[in-house]
């Protein structure tokens, strides 16, 4: 079979073995109840999905402050460790593994979500628009983080990731990617620092290192990774001079031992010109261990990608949601069926 490297087992490190090279992409899905905690029926969905190699989870917000979108979960109290619970029961019955994705939103968040006066970021730099599907709320202009906000939100992190463990998590995924916080501040058009968190590469890179180094002091290296999108694409404009912080923040991550980095993009055929190219392929450019690509890709082009060595796990999303079966689907070569956004409306 063509894509026969896919359902050859993976470990990540010498405590994690995933059994096959297929992950089910983190997707948001508004699912939440109004406590943001997860129901009986996110357990299901995800259960469903437990032939995967690993899931990732729908983002979860840190704390009440990191929300930007209606119904999505949190991992910072006892009802919602209790209710992520049940969904990595679920799938570790059905003999599957599961990684929680941790999030704060930044200037993406909005205060009505958490009843706020503000919202956090690095710089006051306001993304334009509003938030999806509640047209009315249109983004406020952020509060810059101060020095003893920021150590909080580091802390907060490290909390989050201790509870996703609690919860029954295999481990993390950092959401660094996609105009959120923490890819805020790696990038100079939501970054306008001139403290020690801006200006240069080092000082982009120090808030999202941080993270990193207390997820992984929290909880094992071995069970923390991380998603970044060197290429800005969403709640996000490019600069040249992104891709020197990149650069800067690749070879730091390169010194350390983390399960996995993911790429953060929706079509991984999208060109950067500051990064001369795709974001996977400047990312391995950058960083030898182990990558997992993601956009747009097919089983056929995932498996064709990770015998050209651009990356060593695949992650699916669209996909996912359209074929709960996608595993066997691909296995058998049976037809999957089309993704289509109406499907967002139940979860199936
Ligand atoms: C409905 C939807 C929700 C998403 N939610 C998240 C999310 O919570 N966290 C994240 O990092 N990416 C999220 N993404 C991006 C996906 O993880 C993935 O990068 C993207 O869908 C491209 O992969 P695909 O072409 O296989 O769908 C979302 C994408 C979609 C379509």
């Amino acid at each position: 079979m063509m894509t026969d490297n896919l359902f050859k087992s993976y470990a990540l490190n010498s405590t994690i073995t995933l059994k096959n090279r297929i992950v089910m992409a983190p997707l948001t899905r508004c699912m939440a109840d109004n406590e943001l905690v997860p129901t009986q029926q996110m357990a299901d969905y995800y259960a469903k999905r437990s032939d995967s190699g690993l899931i990732i989870s729908e983002a979860a917000i840190i704390r009440p402050d990191g929300q930007g979108y209606p119904n999505t979960p949190g991992l910072f109290n006892d009802k919602q460790i209790a209710g992520w619970r049940v969904v990595t029961d679920a799938v570790h019955n059905n003999g599957g593994k599961i990684f929680a994705q941790l999030w704060h939103t930044g200037r993406v968040a909005h205060p009505h979500f958490y009843q706020g006066e503000f919202v956090l970021a690095p710089s006051p730099q306001k993304v334009e628009g509003s938030v999806p599907r509640m047209r009315e709320l249109e983004y406020t202009l952020p509060k810059a983080a101060t020095v003893e906000e920021i150590a909080q939100l580091v802390k907060d992190y490290a909390q989050s990731a201790a509870n996703a463990i609690d919860a029954g998590f295999d481990g993390v995924e950092i959401h660094g990617a996609n105009g959120y916080l923490i890819d805020q501040f790696l990038h100079f058009d939501s970054n306008k620092r001139d403290d020690q968190y801006g200006g240069t590469a080092s000082n982009m890179a120090r808030f999202p290192l941080a993270v990193v180094d207390a997820i992984a002091a929290e909880i094992g290296s071995d069970k923390t990774a991380l998603r970044i999108s060197p290429g800005a694409y969403f709640n996000m404009a490019g600069d040249q001079r992104d891709s020197d912080v990149f650069e800067y923040l690749l070879s730091e991550l390169e010194q350390r031992s983390l399960a996995y980095l993911h790429v953060g993009i929706f079509d991984d055929a999208m060109s950067f010109d500051y990064l001369q190219g795709n974001a996977t392929d400047f990312i391995r450019r950058h960083y030898s261990k182990t990558l997992m690509g993601v956009g747009g890709f097919s089983a056929e082009t995932g498996s064709k990608a990770i015998d050209d060595k651009r990356f060593d796990l695949l992650a699916i999303g669209r996909p996912f949601i359209a074929n709960p079966d996608y595993i066997t689907k691909v296995k058998s070569g049976a037809q999957l069926t089309q993704y289509s956004e109406h499907m967002l409306a139940e979860l199936v």
